[in-house]
């Protein structure tokens, strides 16, 4: 055991390039053991994983945490507080000094950003540690799909004409979908989130939401008032004018309407990590995104 020696406390400016680090090293080596091959690091990546810690550390300083021995960076942790939803964006634990205890204190750390909140969520890996420690936590776990791959255009129902692109200047109208679907208002996650997607919207007598389709092609978030609209914004997304492969990621139970669409599209269904919710249920038609959940 080396977690005698390690100290937790909050992250500083001087500690993003090393927990970015760590990050790559622990969630490489999780991948490794997969079986799968790492994603490719491209200076886009590098860019929004050091976006992210510095988002982190401006809008959720009390829930940015990092692990230190003989004053590197071994793990760190990122929770996000909106209204009243805490959720955990990110817990990685350097691979040398994994299972020492290290993950379990960085967890209770941010959790304690989340004291006096109702509902929290922890989108999570497949690695055994994590899983033992949100349901430890008293999270209740629901497991998850992914599909991935090309989409094949012949395949692609006729537009219904509903979604149009948007962009930042939604932020606003957006946060009031986000409250009715996760309960949650996004707030300054907007502005982050339309910076590295292409945002589709659809506001019609029929229901409303929003969609986020990363330019690496991974579909980051859907939220809408129903499961039609969130169907619409999903084709959308896999429709949208854009090269390369797709993602739709982290579907659970509650959202058929999504496993509908990956099937219709052809795109194969992979089983994922689980999502961990406490004081609720997951939210139907919603998508959550992995970063900013
Ligand atoms: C998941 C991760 C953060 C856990 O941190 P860690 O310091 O390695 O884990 P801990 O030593 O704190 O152990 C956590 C729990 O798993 C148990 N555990 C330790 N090693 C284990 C193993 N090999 N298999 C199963 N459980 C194990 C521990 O006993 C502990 O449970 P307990 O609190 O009931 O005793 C870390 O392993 C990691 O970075 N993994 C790769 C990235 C990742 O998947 N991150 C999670 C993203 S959601």
């Amino acid at each position: 055991m080396v977690d005698v020696d390690v100290t937790i406390r909050l992250l500083t400016a001087d500690d993003v390039d090393g927990a970015r680090a760590v990050q790559m090293r622990s969630f490489e080596a999780h991948d490794r053991a997969a079986g799968r091959p790492a994603p490719e690091v491209t200076d886009a990546t590098l860019q929004r994983q050091l976006g992210r810690f510095r988002h982190f550390m401006t809008h959720d300083p009390d829930g940015s945490w990092v692990a230190t021995l003989h004053d590197a960076v071994v793990g760190t942790a990122l929770a996000l507080r909106r209204d009243s939803l805490w959720g955990l964006s990110l817990l990685a634990v350097d691979p040398d000094v994994q299972s020492n205890g290290i993950g379990r204190r960085l967890l209770a750390a941010t959790l304690r950003y989340a004291h006096g909140i109702d509902t929290a969520v922890i989108l999570s890996s497949s690695d055994p540690r994590a899983i033992r420690s949100y349901a430890a936590a008293g999270f209740d776990l629901h497991p998850q799909v992914r599909a991935t791959g090309p989409v094949d255009r012949s395949v692609l129902p006729r537009s219904n004409g509903r979604a149009r692109p948007g962009d930042v200047s939604r932020a606003e109208w957006a946060d009031g979908i986000d409250r009715r679907v996760r309960g949650a208002a996004r707030g300054p996650d907007h502005t982050v989130m339309c910076g590295m997607a292409q945002m589709f919207v659809v506001d019609d007598s029929l229901g409303s939401g929003y969609a986020y389709l990363r330019f690496d092609g991974r579909i980051s978030t859907v939220a809408a008032t129903d499961d039609e609209t969130a169907t619409a914004l999903l084709w959308e997304c896999l429709a949208a004018e854009q090269d390369g492969e797709r993602t739709i990621d982290h579907v659970n139970g509650a959202q058929q309407w999504a496993v509908r669409v990956a099937l219709a599209a052809r795109l194969p269904i992979q089983p994922a990590g689980p999502v961990f919710w406490r004081g609720r249920t997951p939210p139907a038609s919603y998508l959550p995104d992995g970063a900013y959940l």
